[in-house]
């Protein structure tokens, strides 16, 4: 069988370290979620990262937008937000209505307080090599696969998706880490084959069970983002988990594997903001 990378159990841990850091700080770090509409899965995403930031003993505000709320009216509640010097954390949460421009929405935000990591300058910084605040999901990764003790120098790395939440920072960071990195998307041919390949594979694509185990290579690292409910109910990720253990050294469970870390970096994230807009060293 292989090793189970436990998200769950690390998320629990960073965090309780984060809550002992920050307590003795001057003010706690703040952070401000806004949620447009009522979309069911991100009603229930805000509200962990409420709960979390509320136990390790953030000050956390959430925002409740209506879903036909105007573009000028969202765009005035994050300068609202940028001014707020309680606030060190704004985060958006994704996706948006459709008649709202995310990126404009993004481009908003004071990249100081960008704990998504979104913002074009924040992205320009991880693309130059100088990572500041990184995306939270593919920032869980890179920590899971660090306590995992996963070695990454010279592997050869397949993320398949190329999002800018997921899929392209992953990639940046894994390439960061010296891994040679191929990156599948909707019109690779074959990614199967490419699969095939990895030593280390990041399935980031949306689509329920879309790795086979028969496309793993015997001793990969798997690394499952996908959450996805099907019809009778269950939740599955992106990787057909029981068929990929077969073959795998190490793999991610859905839920509670990446899941919890993506919040964890949020946590993780919101203290370093904080602790550069307090000028402490972090
Ligand atoms: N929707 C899905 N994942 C995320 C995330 O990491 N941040 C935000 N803001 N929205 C999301």
């Amino acid at each position: 069988m292989p090793e189970i990378l436990d998200g769950r159990v690390l998320s629990k841990k960073l965090n309780k370290a984060l809550k002992v850091r920050v307590a003795s700080w001057p003010r706690p770090p703040g952070l401000a979620v806004i949620l447009v509409g009522r979309d069911p899965a991100s009603e229930v995403y805000v509200h962990r990262k409420g709960v979390v930031a509320g136990r390790i003993g953030f000050l956390h505000r959430q925002i409740d937008l209506p879903s036909d709320v105007s573009e000028q009216e969202l765009l005035d509640v994050v300068h609202g937000l940028n001014q707020d010097d309680a606030i060190d954390g704004i985060l958006v949460q994704l996706p948006l209505p459709k008649h709202l421009d995310s990126l404009a929405v993004m481009a908003a935000i004071d990249p100081a307080k960008d704990v998504d990591g979104f913002t074009a300058a924040s992205a320009g910084c991880l693309a130059q090599g100088r990572p500041h605040l990184v995306p939270c999901t593919p920032k869980g990764v890179m920590v899971l696969l660090e306590e995992a003790g996963v070695a990454l120098s010279g592997k050869h790395a397949v993320v398949i998706g190329r999002s800018n939440i997921v899929g392209r920072p992953m990639a940046q960071l894994l390439e960061q880490a010296n891994c040679t990195v191929t990156v599948c998307h909707s019109r690779t041919q074959d990614v199967e084959e490419h699969v095939r390949r990895a030593d280390i594979v990041v399935a980031a694509v949306g689509r329920p069970e879309f790795v086979r185990g028969d496309w793993v290579k015997p001793g990969a690292v798997v690394i499952d983002v996908g959450i996805n409910r099907l019809e009778d109910g269950r939740l599955v990720g992106d990787v057909h988990t029981a068929e990929a253990s077969e073959v795998a050294s190490a793999i991610t469970p859905v839920p509670g594997g990446v899941g919890p870390m993506t919040i964890a970096m949020l946590m993780a994230n919101t203290a370093l903001a904080s602790a550069h807009r307090q000028g402490l060293d972090g």
